[in-house]
């Protein structure tokens, strides 16, 4: 793998980032509607592509019923363990498949499978086009790619000066290998070879502070790069606690959705 870093970084993962996760990653019905577009039904095969610690995969089985089955892919062995044990805990082992990823490729047949689903994901892979080109080779024909993905680009935050949130974004950059994947997720499926791919564009803007953990992240990767002074990154976030005291917060974070058709 090219983004030898980057695999690292979710290889190795301690165990407080870990518990970090554990609770970043739970299902939330307030997002639900991401995962309309890719009509999850009972029955289905259904690969969850960078299923962390597995709670996406939960829903999934229960969505898929007895006839489904899902499988879950992770390159971290930790939430392949979770997955397995949580599937069992919700009567969901023989549903649930968690397999640890070693490279780019699946584990799957060709054709063998009804839906992949990635979701932030897509922006740590080496190469998307090779990964797409994948998830084209296991899917049935007629079966969906659905892709959820930021655009740390295209986020925005208030009252933070516009100059200053950019400059943070830049900063922190280096902690993703491609932090406009939003927007290329079309261009990647296009070039793997997928012909249908309809676009949404979904946000829903925060204003009472639930996108302060995703802030913080970003300012705690803009201090570790070391490009941008320290006190700047603090007046950030001096500026958006006071902008919740105040009323005057309001973040945006688009999240691109991508559904392809094989
Ligand atoms: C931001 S988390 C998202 C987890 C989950 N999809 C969700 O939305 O809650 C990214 C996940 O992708 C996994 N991951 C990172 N690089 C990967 C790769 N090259 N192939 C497969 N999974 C990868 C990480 O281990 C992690 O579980």
């Amino acid at each position: 793998m090219t983004g030898a870093k980057f695999q690292r970084h979710w290889v190795d993962i301690d165990p407080e980032r870990m518990e970090r996760y554990e609770d970043m990653f739970r299902w939330n019905p307030a997002t639900e509607h991401f995962y309309d577009a890719a009509k999850i039904g009972a029955g289905q095969v259904i690969a969850d592509f960078g299923c962390g610690p597995g709670h996406a995969a939960i829903e999934f089985g229960k969505r898929t019923g007895a006839g489904g089955h899902v499988h879950a892919l992770d390159i971290n062995e930790e939430f392949i363990k979770r997955t397995r044990k949580r599937a069992s805990e919700n009567g969901l082992g023989d549903r649930i498949t968690a397999h640890l990823l070693t490279d780019h490729r699946l584990p799957l047949a060709d054709n063998s499978t009804d839906r992949i689903i990635a979701r932030n994901t897509i922006i740590y892979v080496d190469d998307p086009v090779a990964t797409f080109r994948e998830f084209r080779r296991v899917l049935r024909p007629g079966g969906i790619a659905h892709l959820i993905e930021g655009d740390w680009r295209m986020t925005a935050v208030e009252p933070v000066p516009t100059g200053e949130w950019r400059a943070l974004i830049e900063a922190a950059s280096g902690a993703w290998p491609r932090p406009e994947i939003g927007r290329q997720l079309h261009r990647f499926l296009r070039k793997a070879g997928f012909e249908t791919v309809a676009l949404q564009v979904l946000t829903s803007p925060d204003l009472e502070g639930r996108l302060i953990g995703m802030i913080n992240t970003v300012a705690g990767y803009a201090r570790n790069s070391g490009k941008m002074e320290r006190n700047r990154i603090d007046a950030v976030l001096e500026q958006v606690e006071q902008g919740l005291v105040d009323g005057t917060y309001l973040a945006i974070s688009p999240q691109f959705v991508a559904t392809a058709i094989a």
